[in-house]
């Protein structure tokens, strides 16, 4: 095949993952994210206090190309393993809970790693596309919030959360409908950081009942630098039930039951941030890997075509790479 000019719309991993793959295979691609920079739901918030993961806490890895992929990202320094004293706070009260899986976290943030997979590849940012217009029975524009135009592309990858990609995908019907399909639910998230470290061995915790299901120590992470610093996610039902709450107050609220699982009582924070994620997790697994419309040349990929995980943002970006070549 010879070289195709693609856009690819979501600079998440799934997009990041589509676009070194389709590099690899020598055709030209061009992300476009409406966001500052590439990652997405990979975000590493840099502050006074060190680098906060306020998205993904780390990763697992149980497909064979992705652990092969892992290998290569391990060798080059761009992630490493994290091992947690891991908790659990149930109905009996807070105990350790050790396993035997691995887990692993992006150096020196999580957001580390789909920057190091975008490489040097042509990233538009603080662009959010609008709509996708063909221009012949080969070609595609794309056209931004301000009507600013881009193109012409061979083929479009749309690499973002299902119902963003919805309206995107007005030339593609079938695809909407199938994508009509998915809900995703929200996730407060809670970032701290306190100038004495907090006395606990927690270093991670799965939550079970309350306002919170994670908690983790974000410096007990490797290559973390900076204050005892901790990030404290909702379930998706507290999200859903304080979706238009203050950041202020979350924090508050959210700060209360950080303090509560931990058991302890927490002295003025150094630094505290709330974010909320409209579109954190889908709600239920498919097993589409990734869709197309190969007759019109467009694609689509993200998490949401598996289970929202980093992993499978990994390989439905792979598998639309796959599809396109
Ligand atoms: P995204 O990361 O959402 O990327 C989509 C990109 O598209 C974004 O950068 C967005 O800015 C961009 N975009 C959207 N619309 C447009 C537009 N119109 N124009 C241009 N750009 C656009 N997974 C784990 O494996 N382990 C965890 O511990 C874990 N914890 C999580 C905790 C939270 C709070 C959240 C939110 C997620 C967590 N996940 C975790 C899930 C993991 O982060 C996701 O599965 C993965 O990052 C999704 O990648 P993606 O590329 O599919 O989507
Ligand atoms: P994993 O294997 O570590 O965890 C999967 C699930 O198994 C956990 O959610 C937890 O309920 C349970 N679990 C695992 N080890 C445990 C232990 N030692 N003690 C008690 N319970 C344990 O990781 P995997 O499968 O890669 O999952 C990714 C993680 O990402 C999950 O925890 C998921 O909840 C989280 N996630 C969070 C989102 C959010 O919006 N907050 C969005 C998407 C994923």
């Amino acid at each position: 095949m010879s070289s195709l000019r693609i856009a690819v719309i979501g600079a998440g991993l799934a997009g990041v993952s589509a676009a070194s793959a389709l590099r690899e295979a020598d055709h030209q691609v061009f992300l476009f994210d409406k966001s500052r920079g590439c990652g997405g739901r990979l975000s590493t918030k840099r502050t006074a206090v060190g680098g906060l993961d306020l998205g993904a806490q780390y990763f697992t890895a149980r497909d064979t190309r992705f652990r092969h992929a892992l290998q290569h990202w391990l060798d080059s320094g761009w992630v490493a393993e994290w091992t947690p004293r891991l908790y659990c706070c149930d109905a009996t009260g807070l105990h350790e809970s050790p396993d035997d899986q691995q887990r692993f976290v992006g150096l020196p943030g999580m957001s580390a790693l789909p920057r190091q997979l975008l490489g040097d590849a042509v990233l538009t940012s603080q662009t959010r596309i609008a709509q996708l217009h063909r221009i012949d029975a080969e070609q595609w524009m794309l056209a931004d919030d301000t009507g600013a135009t881009y193109g012409p592309f061979d083929r479009v990858v749309v690499a973002v959360p299902a119902p963003q990609a919805i309206a995107l995908l007005e030339p593609a019907p079938t695809l909407q409908q199938t994508l009509a399909q998915i809900s995703m639910s929200p996730t407060w998230t809670l970032a701290v950081a306190f100038e004495q470290p907090l006395t606990t061995p927690v270093d991670a915790c799965f939550v079970r009942g309350g306002p919170l299901d994670w908690i983790s120590r974000n410096s007990s992470k490797p290559g973390r630098h900076g204050n005892d610093s901790w990030v404290a996610h909702s379930t998706p039902a507290w999200a859903a039930d304080h979706l238009e709450a203050s950041p202020e107050s979350v924090a508050a609220h959210l700060l209360d039951a950080l303090s509560d699982v931990l058991g302890i009582a927490l002295a003025e924070p150094a630094f505290t941030y709330a974010h909320r994620w409209l579109l954190a997790r889908p709600d239920e697994t498919r097993n589409w890997g990734a869709l197309a419309a190969p007759e019109l040349g467009l694609y689509v990929c993200g998490d949401w075509c598996l289970d929202g995980r980093v992993e499978n943002a990994w390989l439905s970006g792979q598998q639309t790479a796959r599809t396109l070549v």
